[in-house]
């Protein structure tokens, strides 16, 4: 025999009934080769799916969006002023705050802004509403009154911002008043600009100074954030009956500079198109214009600046930088800017300031210097 049909004899052999057991088990050992292809086809169709996806995320998110970004004054204002991130506006109730009346300022022609005046003292307080409403002049008193003007986000209710009010309220005795911009919780529902939030602060400021005769030397403006900001333009515009004080808590020099330290913002840094989607475009917005470097050669306000070290939001430096600019650029018959930083082991990151026990002191220490 050939070894050629030796070999088929050995596969007809395989064929016999005898043999029938062995032939299942082949065909078993074939349905699993053709289960592990299976497996492997759809590993690697699941593979190719999640590549593809990542791919399209990774165009929307570094070219897209980017594109978008420039493209697009409103996508700026909506990622800039975030007015509509907010989990609603509270009573002041809520937020533990007694004696605090809600009301309404006029600003520019049809908007209606939301503002909350907290007295000094609040947590002592036992009026009801219509007991205070029974006093007519809630001001008649000597002491400070606080204008407060918030950054990005949320409402005069957020908490951080309420820890601050109980602060300025409780252990420094200061009268409170805190708006919404246009845009923001119950305020008229336009779209809010630098300019328009400029205007909004003036009008609170304006309001407090004619509808309730407060003079000028009795108010200090507290912004935070993008607050400081509208601060300074709003500082920058008045020009007689200026504010006593200023206070800049967590300030930033421009918003271009603020835009690249963000926390989100350096995802983006690596692309060549960085400059041009996000700081170019932004140069050019005129509703989100905000360079209070080139400002403070105007403000005759004395500011005092204040920035923890581990701010993660705005860093450190920014508040560092800007003091040094009023050092150079305030007028110089004014008293000079104040920095104060607070350390990092502190944690009081962006929004916790009013934690620090020294607070109350350093801030009426600055008032006082100013005040002769
Ligand atoms: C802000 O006020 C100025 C001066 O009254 C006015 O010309 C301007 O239109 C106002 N801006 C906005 C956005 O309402
Ligand atoms: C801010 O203003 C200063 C002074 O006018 C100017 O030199 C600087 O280029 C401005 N910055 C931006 C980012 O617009």
């Amino acid at each position: 025999m050939t070894p050629e049909l030796k070999r088929r004899r050995v596969v007809d052999d395989d064929t016999t009934p005898t043999n029938v057991p062995n032939q299942l088990e082949r065909i078993q050992n074939d349905d699993d080769d053709e289960q592990f292809d299976d497996k492997r086809l759809s590993v690697y169709r699941i593979l190719k799916y999640c590549l593809l996806n990542i791919l399209i995320i990774t165009i929307i998110v570094f070219l897209f969006f980017p594109i978008i970004f420039r493209s697009s004054f409103t996508v700026q204002q909506l990622l800039i002023f975030m007015n509509y991130v907010n989990f609603g506006l509270t009573e002041p109730v809520q937020v533990g705050l007694h004696c605090t009346r809600n009301l309404k300022v006029s600003s520019d022609e049809s908007i209606q802004l939301g503002v909350w005046h907290i007295p000094p003292d609040e947590s002592k307080c036992t009026l009801n509403d219509d007991q205070l409403n029974q006093i007519d002049n809630l001001f008649n008193d000597e002491r400070m009154v606080i204008l407060y003007v918030h950054g990005i986000g949320g409402t005069r209710s957020t908490s951080h911002r309420v820890d601050l009010y109980k602060v300025l309220s409780n252990q420094m005795h200061f009268h409170v008043i805190t708006f919404d911009y246009r845009g923001f919780a119950d305020s008229t529902h336009i779209w809010p600009t630098s300019d328009g939030m400029t205007n909004d602060t003036n009008a609170v400021y304006r309001w407090l100074r004619i509808n309730h005769g407060i003079p000028s030397e009795r108010i200090v403006v507290w912004g935070h954030s993008l607050g400081t900001a509208v601060t300074v333009r709003f500082l920058s515009s008045v020009t007689e009956n200026i504010p006593k004080a200023a206070i800049l808590e967590a300030p930033f020099t421009t918003i271009q500079d603020a835009t690249i330290v963000f926390p989100i913002t350096r995802l983006f840094k690596f692309l060549p198109w960085y400059e041009w989607c996000f700081f170019e475009s932004l140069a050019q917005n005129p509703k989100t214009r905000f360079n209070s470097t080139a400002l403070l050669d105007r403000v005759r306000t004395p500011l005092l600046i204040l920035h923890a070290k581990d701010d993660g939001i705005i860093p450190f430096n920014q508040g560092k930088q800007l003091h040094q600019i009023a050092e150079q650029i305030q007028p110089t018959d004014i008293v000079r800017a104040r920095f104060v930083s607070f350390e990092w082991d502190k944690g009081y990151g962006h929004k916790y300031i009013a934690k620090d026990p020294d607070l109350p002191s350093v801030v009426t220490n600055f008032i006082e210097s100013v005040r002769q």
